[in-house]
């Protein structure tokens, strides 16, 4: 069964043992309220290590004032009875007082630069240095020797992968696939936010990403691509933040080359991000 740690002694003295016998050890962070997309990346991670710890904690310093920080699902017992069964031994569930001992006003922060200003950092100003801040004590708790983070949060792979060539943390980050839903809608804990009028509409998304490739594809400049995509968002219901085309840096494309389509749309008071990458 499953261990559940809340202490760091308790957490480090785990890994170090395994450490101290030669055997590897992946890291799967989460918010928590799992879901086959996150189990997935466990599955991932054992395949790249002898052992699998994932982490369960809603992150305060990633949510923006009007965001959903409080009303977050939180279901950690349902999480670690998933974890258990998609093959995870250690489930390090910190408090908010473990993770951020002088608080969370007080708190060293990691803040990156570059990619950090686009798309989603306009969006949700803050978001990535949260992210990276809790990350980088994640990696410092856990000190795994390889990282699993999924394709669905395209960004923040980006945010990590920098992060961690910047500040040289000796750990390998593999890239996870994103898992749909029949009808294509990414796997997210905040898919249950949706009513079931919206939860059909929602894979709009994932279609208005494939004809954006499709166009692309067949030569349509990208101004117009990500026109026609804000307005078919539209008709079918979202407020738009971005749909656009860039290259996998996120930089604007020029020259033909791999490229990445990236939608985040909001339908009723749901935020939904998805992205599809591709060959242009
Ligand atoms: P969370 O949203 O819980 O996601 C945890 C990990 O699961 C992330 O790496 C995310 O990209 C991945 N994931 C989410 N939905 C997925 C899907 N449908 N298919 C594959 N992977 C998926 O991302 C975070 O938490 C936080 O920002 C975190 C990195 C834990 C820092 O707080």
């Amino acid at each position: 069964m499953i261990d559940v740690v809340t202490e760091l002694p308790a957490l480090r003295e785990r890994v170090a043992g395994w450490k101290r016998d030669g055997q590897r050890v992946a890291f799967v962070p989460t918010m928590g309220n799992l879901h086959a997309g996150h189990y997935s990346l466990v599955e991932l991670a054992r395949r790249h290590a002898d052992h699998v710890v994932a982490s369960v904690f809603v992150n305060p310093t990633q949510f923006g004032p009007n965001e959903d920080f409080s009303r977050y699902p939180r279901t950690p017992q349902a999480d670690a009875a998933g974890l258990d069964a998609a093959g995870c031994e250690l489930l390090w569930l910190p408090s908010v007082d473990a993770m951020y001992p002088f608080g969370v006003d007080a708190t060293v922060r990691v803040s990156v630069p570059g990619v950090t200003t686009t798309l989603e950092g306009e969006h949700r100003p803050g978001h990535f240095d949260g992210v990276a801040t809790v990350v980088a004590r994640l990696f410092n708790q856990v000190q795994p020797d390889v990282a699993v983070f999924g394709r669905k949060d395209y960004q923040q792979l980006a945010v990590i992968r920098y992060m961690v060539r910047d500040l040289a943390f000796p750990i390998e980050i593999v890239a996870a696939e994103t898992r749909r839903e029949a009808d294509g809608l990414a796997m997210s804990s905040r898919n249950q936010y949706l009513s079931p009028d919206e939860r059909p509409v929602a894979a709009g998304i994932h279609r208005c990403l494939q004809a954006m490739r499709e166009s692309v594809r067949a030569g349509a400049p990208r101004e117009r691509v990500e026109a026609d995509a804000v307005a078919r968002l539209e008709v079918a219901g979202f407020r738009v933040d971005y749909a656009v085309i860039r290259d996998p840096d996120l930089n604007l494309p020029d020259g033909p080359g791999p490229r990445v389509a990236l939608i985040a749309a909001r339908l009723g008071r749901t935020r939904l991000i998805d992205n599809l990458e591709f060959e242009a």
